[in-house]
This record gives structure tokens, C-alpha cells and sequence, in this order.
């Protein structure tokens, strides 16, 4: 199989029909042999992806069943869909999810806590007013919506994305919200606590989105500093969540590895677990012809999954979305040619893809952990 799959190098160099004989000719490989999940498991990392209750089709559910061991609800878990109105809570949607994974003997992860983004609060929470003692009252917000959402789910959700993308990308700083105003870093810090106090045995995440592209420079330095921080004052955290949507703003072409390297290098230094949590690849700046295009994708994907796999301390790895047809991309960053993306591991016809079998290339080749 790695015969199949041209490094990055050698399909971004070229990117041509031409260049790319083998791929280009080369049909659909049938994902037969060992699932994701199986593979996976051998080197002692949990495979799964994330699932929305809008895309419960069988022929999708067959595809999750058979590959997946964890999954974790795209929106279902989000303020803005249990918290539509003060002190009203609709745990219906991620109750859906939550009862696949149980039926189905898979593991949940729980997405997320604090998604302290002002664009992914509801209304009424982005305008509350905290009242005469802001800190006070936004403190007890947060710790009791923490503790609705924890207790809702109990011991089920293994892992919580506790916080959300809180770092601007375009400063480093942290985002301004109603909770930051209110509280400023605390909010961070109270949101970690309260998830120790009301999930006491899952693992506690930081998860966000900067990348190894050129352009994500500040958003890294952010981040590395936000984790330096929650270090320095014992915030009770675990892991930090590299979501992973490469190809970022269409910067395939453009990874900065030895700068990746050191960013993940000082991540495990300050002892923190890592995770893929939210795995596709942008397919923005490829050619049209969809051998080419494939054939990118799974090479930009296989040389970032074994620059991933290498450290020992990542033990999940979950995609964004098993199919293309179900990728928030289609709708979020449309390609310019108007054809869909194809930034995940099966096509819209449920037919495993090039990226399926890099994936399964690079998890043979990961070490043990
Ligand atoms: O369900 C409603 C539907 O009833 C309505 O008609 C339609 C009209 O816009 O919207 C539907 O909701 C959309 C929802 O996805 C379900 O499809 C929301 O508008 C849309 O904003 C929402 O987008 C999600 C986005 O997060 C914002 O929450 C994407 O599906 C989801 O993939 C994306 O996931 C994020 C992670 O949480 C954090 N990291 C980045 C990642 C990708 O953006």
C-alpha cells in the first residue's frame, strides 16, 4: 500500500495529471482488511470521528459502526444547541449521539464545555448582563451550566473539550466574550475547575485549531502561551487538542514542519497528552481532476499523520466526518471550481478514498505506544 501513496512532496511539486501516473489511473481501493478502529488499536490509539444527528443515515452509520471506536457530537454538545434560552435545556439532540454510542459499544468524547467565541453563543447568552457584580454572578453561570452538561452525561463522556478555540489567531490573546469581560483569564481557569469537579474521571482538553500552514504563526504562539499559563497555575487539565484541519485557508502546499515540530515539542514538555480531535484536509488549492486532487489530499494527510503518530503521546485520533457528502466544508469553504470537497476519508457514494488507505498506511507505520 505505501507504493500507492506519492509523498506530499512529490504530488505538491508536480501536482499535474502527468506527474502522477500511478494515482491518476489507479480506482477506488475497496476498504477491505483491518477497520481504522483496528489498526488504530494496535498501536494503542483510539480511532472514531465526530457525528452529527442531522446525518444518522444507515449506509453513514454502517461506515462509523465499522470504523469507529469513539465518536464525539459535531454540534449536538454546543451551548448553542442545549442553552437556546436562559435556564432551558434541550439535551435531546446530543442525547441521540450519545445513545448511538452506547447501542453501538463505542466511546463518547464530549464538544464543548466553553466555546468562548462569541460567533458560537446563543443571543441571549452574547448579550447578558452579569448584573452589579459581573464576576461574580458570570463565575456562577459558567460552573452551574459545567455542571448541568457534566452530570447530564456522567462518567459516559471520557474526554471533554472543556475549552474551545479561545485564542484569536489574528493576536494571541484570548477572545473577548461575556465571560472574559466579566472575568478575563479566570473564565479558563473556572471552566477547567468546574469540569474537574463535575466529570471527575475524564480526561480535561484544551482544543484548538491553529495548524502546521504558513499564517498560523501568531495563533501558535497564542496557544503555546495559554498552556504555559494553565501549567503555571495548576489549572486541572490533561491534553491538548490539535483539531487538525489541514489545509487550513487553503494552504495545503505550505506546511511549516520544523516549526510544527517545536510547537508540539514544547506542547508534551509541559507533560500534556495529545489528540487529533477534528482531522479533514482542505482541498481549496488543488486542480479539479479528482485522481489529483485524491492523491494530495492523501499525501498531504499521510505526511502529517506520521509526523503526529510519532509522538507517543497522541492516543486518539479522530476525523471530522467520515464522508464527503457530511463535511462542514462543503458548505463552509466552498472551492472556487463549485465541484465538493474531498477532505474525508469516504466519498459522498460511500466509497473509501486515497485518504482512507493513507490513513491506514500511517497508522501501520506508527510506533507502539
Ligand atoms: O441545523 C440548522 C438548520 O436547522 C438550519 O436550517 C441551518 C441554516 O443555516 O443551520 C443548521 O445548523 C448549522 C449546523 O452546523 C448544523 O449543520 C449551523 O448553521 C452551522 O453554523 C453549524 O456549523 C457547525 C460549526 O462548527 C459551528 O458550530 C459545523 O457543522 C461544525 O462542523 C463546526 O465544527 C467546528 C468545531 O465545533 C470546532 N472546530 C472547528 C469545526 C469546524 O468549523
Amino acid at each position: 500500500m505505501p507504493d500507492l501513496l506519492p509523498t506530499r512532496r512529490h504530488v505538491l511539486a508536480g501536482l499535474s495529471a502527468a506527474a502522477l501516473p500511478v494515482m491518476a489511473s489507479t480506482p477506488v481501493l475497496a476498504a477491505s482488511g483491518p477497520s481504522l478502529r483496528a489498526l488504530a488499536a494496535e498501536k494503542g490509539i483510539l480511532f472514531g470521528s465526530a457525528l452529527s444527528a442531522g446525518t444518522m443515515e444507515p449506509a453513514y452509520l454502517d461506515i462509523v459502526k465499522a470504523e469507529c471506536g469513539v465518536i464525539v457530537p459535531e454540534n449536538e454538545f454546543k451551548v448553542y444547541v442545549i442553552a437556546t434560552q436562559p435556564d432551558r435545556y434541550n439535551f435531546a439532540p446530543g442525547d441521540t449521539i450519545a445513545g448511538f454510542a452506547r447501542d453501538n459499544g463505542m466511546k463518547l468524547r464530549g464538544h464543548t464545555l466553553l466555546w468562548n467565541k462569541a460567533e458560537f453563543m446563543p443571543k441571549w447568552l452574547l448579550n447578558i448582563d452579569f448584573g452589579a457584580n459581573p464576576a461574580r454572578e458570570a463565575e456562577r453561570y459558567l460552573r452551574d451550566y459545567i455542571k448541568r452538561v457534566c452530570t447530564h452525561y456522567g462518567d459516559q463522556v471520557f474526554s471533554w473539550d472543556v475549552v474551545n478555540e479561545t485564542i484569536d489567531p489574528q493576536t494571541g490573546d484570548i477572545r473577548d466574550t461575556p465571560f472574559t469581560r466579566a472575568l478575563g483569564f479566570d473564565c479558563i481557569r473556572i471552566a477547567f475547575e468546574a469540569a474537574r469537579e463535575y466529570a471527575p474521571k475524564a480526561q480535561l482538553v484544551y482544543n484548538d485549531y491553529m495548524s502546521w500552514e504558513r499564517g498560523n504563526e501568531t495563533h501558535r504562539k497564542g496557544v503555546l502561551k495559554l498552556l504555559e499559563t494553565l501549567r503555571a497555575k495548576n489549572v486541572p487539565i490533561d491534553g491538548f487538542g490539535i483539531q487538525s484541519h489541514i489545509g487550513n485557508d487553503g494552504h495545503i502546499k505550505e506546511a511549516q514542519n520544523d516549526q510544527w515540530r517545536a510547537f508540539i515539542d514544547a506542547a508534551v514538555g509541559m507533560d500534556y497528552k495529545l489528540l487529533i480531535t477534528e482531522f479533514d484536509v482542505n482541498d481549496k488549492d488543488l486542480p479539479t481532476d479528482t485522481a489529483v486532487r485524491d492523491a494530495g489530499v492523501a499525501a498531504a494527510a499521510k505526511d502529517y499523520l506520521d509526523l503526529m503518530f510519532s509522538y507517543k503521546q497522541l492516543d486518539q485520533f479522530l476525523c471530522w466526518g467520515m464522508s464527503d457528502n457530511h463535511s462542514w466544508l462543503q458548505g463552509w469553504t466552498p472551492r472556487a471550481d463549485k465541484t465538493p470537497q474531498r477532505p474525508t476519508p469516504y466519498d459522498a457514494q460511500y466509497r473509501p478514498k486515497p485518504l482512507r488507505e493513507a490513513i491506514a498506511a500511517a497508522l501501520k507505520a506508527a510506533p507502539k505506544r
